[in-house]
């Protein structure tokens, strides 16, 4: 089967680029049982360098996507489906440990049926029992399964932002801190794209996962990295390397960014045939794909009211910084408190954010194209 170079789902084996530090980090944080917390904005490649890092990890491994819950109770049905899968991974005879869990759960509140369907581990809760400890009793069963087979395991929550949206008072998140402060086997890796509600649930000293976990930060992949990418991929298709403008190109329209890398390359690639992409081909595919795009992003836009829609237009456009100055307040038509409040609801919905320097800059490369289409002037 030809390798998919450019995926646009998980990026694994030979289409996963570098994110080497980040990869140490995360087994080191694992063997030292060191709990994790990995946030970058929507589709930078949170899932693909965990999944990435647990393979390269000789441990069993379970990941739990909160992204399709919508109440408390789908939360508890994902984690209890996540439990019992790990359960049944770690055990080839899955009888062995139901007779262990039978006994273990005699001295719980609640009351749980435990059984096995021959392949995997039944574990159902009593009905109407809080998710809160229903989630707590289940991981540290958990917990006392791997410590008796003497054996580590990690519980990866994809999209944990979703317990601070969905179910920030029912008490889920101080269940996971009761088990995750004293596991010695499990081992939790938290990931999600909110910074604001990931903050909420992790920096407030009165949230119970504070001080939980180290924490990975995942930027845009660099571009010496990309570049040595690209040019192996380049000469696996056409046995010559890019020219650096196209490179370059590339690098432009996408600002690197790792989904919209991957879906114009593979355009790229794709289009290209058996010639060498020229930066005709690169800008082609780019503005086809704005196109193609274009009535998704005007739905995506027109929940921003118009000085939002004003600021937005106006980074796209360059102006990064002084946004408040009196130049721009004569420029936007708006007060100086709208803009404020403004930068504040695009901030916390990852509509922007800023660099170290203070400026801001739009997070979606493929927004900022598209405004800057719609909005050639900018006011
Ligand atoms: N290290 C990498 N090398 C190459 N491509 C990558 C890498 N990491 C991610 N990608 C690509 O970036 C895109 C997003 O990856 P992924 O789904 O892992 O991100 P995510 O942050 O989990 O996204 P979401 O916010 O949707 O959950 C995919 O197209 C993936 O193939
Ligand atoms: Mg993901």
């Amino acid at each position: 089967m030809r390798t998919n170079y450019f995926p646009l789902g998980i990026a694994k084996g030979e289409a996963f680029c570098n994110r080497v530090q980040e990869r140490k980090q995360l087994i080191n944080n694992t063997e030292k049982n060191r709990h994790t917390l990995v946030i970058a904005p929507r589709r930078y490649g949170k899932s693909s360098l965990v999944l990435c890092g647990l393979e390269e990890m000789d441990i069993s491994y379970e990941r739990v996507d909160l992204f399709v819950a919508v109440n408390s109770k789908t939360i508890e049905e994902q984690i209890l489906k996540g439990i019992k899968n790990l359960l049944t991974r770690i055990n080839t005879v899955p009888e062995q440990v139901v007779g262990f869990i039978r006994s273990y759960i005699k001295d719980l509140k609640s009351r749980w049926i435990v059984g096995t369907d021959g392949v995997s581990i039944e574990l159902i809760p009593e009905k109407d029992g809080d998710s809160a400890s229903i989630i707590m009793e289940a991981l540290q069963m958990l917990e006392n399964v791997l410590a008796k087979k003497n054996k580590k395991a990690v519980f990866f929550i994809d999209e944990f932002q979703e317990i601070g949206v969905l179910a920030h008072a029912s008490g889920i998140e101080g269940a996971i801190r009761h088990v995750a402060q004293e596991s010695e086997y499990l081992h939790f890796i938290f990931s999600g794209s909110n910074r604001h509600i990931l903050a909420n649930m992790f920096d407030n000293r009165s949230s119970p996962l504070y001080m939980l976990c180290d924490r990975i930060s995942i930027d845009r992949i660099h571009e010496k990295d990309y570049i040595a990418y690209l040019d192996k991929v380049a000469k696996k298709t056409w046995k010559k390397s890019l020219d650096k403008a196209v490179t370059d190109e590339i690098f432009k329209l996408t600002e690197r960014h790792p989904y919209y890398m991957n879906v114009l390359c593979d355009k790229v690639w794709t289009n290209s045939g058996e010639k060498l992409p020229t930066i005709k081909t690169v800008r082609t595919a780019w503005d086809d794909y704005i196109l193609q795009e274009e009535s998704k992003i005007a739905k995506d836009l027109e929940s921003l009211n118009t000085s939002q829609k004003k600021i937005l237009i106006a980074i796209a456009h360059g102006v990064s910084d002084k946004l408040t100055s009196k130049y721009s307040l004569g420029k936007f038509k708006v007060t100086s408190a709208a803009i404020t409040k403004s930068l504040k609801l695009l901030d916390e919905q990852d509509y922007v954010s800023k660099y170290k320097n203070g400026e801001y800059f739009i997070i979606d490369p493929l927004i900022k194209a598209s405004l800057i289409k719609f909005y050639p002037q900018m006011f």
